[in-house]
C-alpha cells in the first residue's frame, strides 16, 4: 500500500459555553496514494471536522497526522502554507467563489498564492476549465452560470493546482441529480488519472461511486468498508 496519510488516535475537541464536544474521538485511519473514498454519517458526526484536519485546515486536539510520511504537527507555518498550496485542493458544497470575479479569475486565484506569473496563470487556469468543459463560460461571473457550471468553476480551481489530493465536502450537495452525475463522471476521471479523492457525502449513490466507504458516529469509525478489487475477466478473442 502507498501510504498517503495515516491519523494516529486523531481526536478533536470544541469547548462551547462549559462543555466540551469531541467531534472527533481516537480516529486511526490510513488511506492510501489514489485512493477514491467516501465519508458518510448522520448531521453531527464529524465529517467536516475530519476534512478540516485532513486539508491542513484545522489542527487536531489530540493524535498524529502523517501526510506524505511526515508528522503536519511538525511543520512550520511556511511549510503548512506550502502543503496546503500544492498537496491538496478543496471543493465544498458551496463553491465558496468570489462573487466579483469571473470563473478565470477564480481559477486563477489560487496561483496568485503560489507564485505562479501572470500569463502562465492564466494559460493553466484556462486549462483547467477546459478539463470541466467550461471553456465558453470563462468570463462569466459566478451568478451568470448555473449551479452545476459553478461547481465546476470550483472544481477547475481546486484543480489547477494540480494537488495530489482533492477534498469535497458535499459536492453535489447543491445540485440536481443530472448535474450530479456530471459532477461525479468527473472525479471519476480525475481517480482513473491518478488523483486521490476524499468526498463527504449523504448520498448513497454517490458513496458508491467510492471504492472505500468510512462511516462515522459521534466521532468515530462505525464501519470502513472496501469494495472487492475488480475481476479482471479474461476475454478470449478467439473463443
Ligand atoms: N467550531 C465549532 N465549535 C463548536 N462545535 C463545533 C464546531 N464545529 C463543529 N462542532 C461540533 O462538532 C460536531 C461535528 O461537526 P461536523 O461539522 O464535523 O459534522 P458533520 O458530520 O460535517 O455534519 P453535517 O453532515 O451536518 O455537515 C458537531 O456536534 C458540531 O456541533
Ligand atoms: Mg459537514
Amino acid at each position: 500500500m502507498n501510504e498517503l496519510i495515516r491519523l494516529v488516535d486523531i481526536g478533536k475537541q470544541y469547548q462551547m459555553g462549559g462543555e466540551t464536544i469531541a467531534a472527533l474521538d481516537g480516529i486511526n485511519l490510513t488511506i492510501a496514494r489514489n485512493e477514491y473514498m467516501a465519508f458518510i454519517g448522520s448531521s453531527g458526526s464529524g465529517k467536516s471536522t475530519m476534512m478540516n484536519i485532513l486539508g491542513c485546515l484545522d489542527t487536531p486536539s489530540k493524535g498524529s497526522y502523517f501526510l506524505n510520511g511526515r508528522d503536519v504537527a511538525s511543520m512550520s507555518q511556511s511549510e503548512l502554507a506550502q502543503t496546503r498550496n500544492r498537496e491538496i485542493g478543496f471543493i465544498f458544497q458551496s463553491f465558496n467563489l468570489l462573487p466579483r470575479a469571473t470563473a478565470l479569475q477564480n481559477v486563477m486565484q489560487t496561483l496568485i498564492y503560489r507564485g505562479v506569473r501572470p500569463a502562465e496563470r492564466e494559460k493553466r487556469a484556462r486549462h483547467a476549465l477546459e478539463r470541466v468543459g467550461l471553456e465558453k463560460r470563462v468570463d462569466h461571473l459566478p451568478n451568470q452560470l448555473s449551479g452545476g457550471q459553478r461547481q465546476r468553476v470550483a472544481i477547475a480551481r481546486a484543480l489547477c493546482g494540480e494537488p495530489s489530493i482533492l477534498l469535497a465536502d458535499e459536492p453535489t450537495g447543491n445540485l440536481d441529480s443530472s448535474t450530479t452525475a456530471d459532477i461525479m463522471a468527473l472525479f471519476d476521471t480525475l481517480h482513473s488519472e491518478g488523483h486521490t479523492l476524499i468526498l463527504v457525502t449523504h448520498e448513497p449513490e454517490i458513496a458508491n461511486h467510492c471504492q472505500r466507504t468510512v462511516r462515522l458516529s459521534d466521532g468515530h469509525v462505525l464501519l470502513d468498508q472496501t469494495k472487492p478489487a475488480q475481476q479482471n475477466v479474461e476475454v478470449n478473442p478467439h473463443g
